[in-house]
């Protein structure tokens, strides 16, 4: 019998025995050509040297890959088991909500959407069965921020759970959570962190060494890892991390600046903005921002789709964080899948619209939007 994760095959004897131990199987390889190098799910070099550099960029401890963000996020909620409680962010991004409504929740873990924005909200929606509270901030797509350091010091204060932050927004570049007390960081790769668009991959990032453990197993038992090119690549993007997250905080500042002064838009929301309600958090716990901006066009679906259609440098797609600029409009794409009831609460309207602010020419980019708000808006 083979266990994966948890122990291997002595092929020296003739009756197979299992062993069941890693430590066994890595002793049992260093003894041949395979550097303990035995299976590329288990771990490779490529991959083992992304998940340090991870690790270091963050500040924590371990790293750990994954084939997705979302591969990332189902494989912590492997951590908890049917009766577990979760808490979430009210406003996370649509395929995090979706998972949590439509896998985790039938496997018997119970789910709290909760705007965690308001610590008493927080507070209220703890039990003592919470064992993981969720977060997003800024939040995708209306850009609420949560304050990291009061929701993790509450939780640890009042409960056992363990709080998880998705920084895939900020990268490590302009947010580091678990400087702010989270335990666990995850984010999809596949945005600013690798930043060329060429990637679909997520990770996790802690400082609990059993925890680490835990997970290293899950990543192995469960499989949803990437491979060993896609690693090459992402650890090729994030060597120009620094200089592309500068980059798109100029411009994503620009553009939002530029959104305000137009009389065809409503509302720009953009953490890095005066007039953004939580601007004074923002410029607390976080280092800059990124290129994402949300505004609200004056009109409704019809104006909002005219616009996108006429944008000529923005390439409508659902994906962001890379080096091209990108829009979408997130009712109808990146947040369909979450109950149109629920949108209207969060406020992701028919008329707003999600910039990914890219690292063309900003005066291009710039003259791109307001071509494209005049069609739509003559
Ligand atoms: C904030 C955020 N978290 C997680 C994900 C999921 O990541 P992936 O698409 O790599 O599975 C996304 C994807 O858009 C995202 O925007």
């Amino acid at each position: 019998m083979e266990v994966h994760g948890s122990g291997t095959t002595d092929i020296n004897s003739n009756n197979i025995q299992t062993v069941r131990t890693r430590r066994a199987r890595r002793t049992y390889y260093k003894g041949g050509t395979g550097k303990g190098f035995w299976y590329s799910r288990s771990g490779n070099p490529t991959r083992n040297c992304l998940e340090k550099c991870l690790a270091a960029l963050e500040g924590g401890k371990h790293g750990l890959c994954f084939s997705s963000g979302l591969a990332a996020t189902m494989t912590v909620t492997h951590l908890l088991k049917s009766g577990d409680h979760v808490i979430s962010m009210d406003d996370v991004y649509g395929g995090t909500g979706r998972y949590f409504r439509s896998c985790a929740l039938p496997m018997g873990i119970d789910i709290s959407f909760v705007d965690c924005t308001k610590i008493a909200d927080v507070e209220n929606a703890l039990r003592p069965e919470t064992k993981m509270v969720w977060l997003e901030t800024p939040t995708n797509p209306t850009m609420k921020l949560v304050d990291i350091e009061a929701v993790c010091k509450l939780v640890h204060d009042k409960s056992q759970a363990f709080v998880v932050v998705d920084n895939t927004f900020m990268s490590s570049y302009f947010q580091r959570p678990l400087s702010l007390g989270a335990d666990i960081v995850m984010h999809s790769l596949t945005k600013y962190m690798n930043g060329h668009s060429d990637v679909l991959m997520g990770a996790l990032v802690l400082n609990d060494g059993e925890m680490a453990k835990r997970l290293r197993f899950l990543q192995n038992a469960l499989g949803p890892v990437p491979s060993p090119f896609d690693c090459y690549l992402v650890n090729r993007g994030l060597k120009t991390l620094a200089l592309r997250m500068r980059q798109h905080m100029i411009s994503g500042l620009a553009v939002a600046r530029f959104l305000e002064t137009s009389p065809r838009v409503l509302k720009v929301i953009h953490p890095g903005l005066e007039s953004h309600p939580q601007y004074e958090l923002a410029k607390r716990q976080m280092k800059g921002f990124s290129g994402m901006v949300t505004f609200l066009i004056k009109g409704g679906k019809e104006v909002a789709t005219t616009f996108l259609k006429s944008l000529k440098i923005f390439t409508l797609a659902d994906s962001l964080g890379g080096f091209e600029s990108l829009c979408e409009l997130p009712s109808v794409q990146t947040h369909a899948s979450v109950p149109a009831d629920q949108r209207e609460l969060l406020g992701i309207t028919d008329n707003l619209i999600r910039l990914s602010v890219g690292l063309e020419d900003v005066e291009d980019l710039i003259n791109d939007i307001d071509v494209a708000l005049k069609v739509a808006i003559p």
